[in-house]
């Protein structure tokens, strides 16, 4: 049984993964940040083995705290963020400064403060990228695929300081299918008409790489997109 970290546990696809990792026999740490019903919830559908943490990414305390009641981790994935539109002429610094904020110093400073758990365990990092970061352009995004593009330099860069005994690697998932995306939403038709497999990303499949890179011994660096084709179209 490995011990996994997910920050963001109770998003549309922290959830996934936390129900992938439960369903393998591992014990999840599902961290949340303002949505500790959702995480009550998850825990009384998935079990014991699934244990609410309180945490927020933008705040030391909170990390200093989530991290130092865990004993032992064998995966973390940095799961958190978030997503705002503007035009580039009416982004506002603080726009900016708070998707980084959460989007890459938070991703920096749960790694940082995971860093000797990790070590111990010979473990993995799994950062959660975004397609955005390799297809900038959908528009009124450049704050968020400019974080997301952050999010594979620091994977890149974090892996080649943490090697051999730490992995670090990315999932770069598409457009999520997700509640609010409904059949007649444009984005939904947008993203289905260009994916060459022709549906949005179902979060479970994106559950299964996020698994996969974070157990697999020979990567470490890599950015693993999981878009049904999108950028292939
Ligand atoms: N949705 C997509 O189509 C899509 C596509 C590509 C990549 N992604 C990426 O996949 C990840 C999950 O996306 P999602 O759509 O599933 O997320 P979501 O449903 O929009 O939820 C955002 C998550 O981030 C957490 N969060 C926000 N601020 C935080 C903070 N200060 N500290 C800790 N956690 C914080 C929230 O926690 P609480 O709810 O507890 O406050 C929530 O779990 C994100 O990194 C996102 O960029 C999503």
């Amino acid at each position: 049984m490995k011990v996994i970290l997910v920050s963001g546990g109770t998003s549309v696809l922290g959830a996934a993964i936390c129900r992938h990792y439960i369903e393998r026999g591992d014990r999840v740490l599902c961290a949340y940040h303002t949505n500790a019903r959702g995480a009550r919830h998850l825990a009384d559908e998935l079990g014991q083995d699934l244990v609410p943490v309180s945490l927020d990414v933008q705040s030391a305390d909170s990390i200093e705290q989530a991290v130092t009641g865990i004993e032992h981790l064998d995966v973390l994935v940095n799961n958190s963020g978030i997503f705002s539109e503007a035009a580039i002429e009416d982004l506002t610094l603080s726009q900016w400064r708070r998707i980084f904020s959460v989007n890459v110093e938070g991703m920096f400073a749960l790694s940082q403060a995971c860093r000797a758990l990790l070590r111990a365990a010979s473990g993995a990092i799994v950062n959660i990228a975004s397609i955005n970061a390799l297809h900038p352009g959908f528009g009124k995004t450049v704050h968020y695929d400019a974080s997301k593009g952050a999010v594979v330099a620091f994977t890149q860069s974090l892996a080649a300081e943490l090697a051999p005994e730490i992995r670090v690697n990315a999932v770069a998932p598409g457009l999520l299918s997700a509640p609010h995306l409904d059949t007649h939403h444009p984005l939904r038709r947008l993203y289905e008409e260009r994916a060459l497999l022709g549906t949005l990303v179902d979060p479970a499949e994106v559950a299964k790489a996020v698994a996969f890179v974070g157990e697999c011994r020979a990567m470490t660096g890599q950015t693993v997109v999981v878009d049904g084709g999108y950028l292939a179209g």
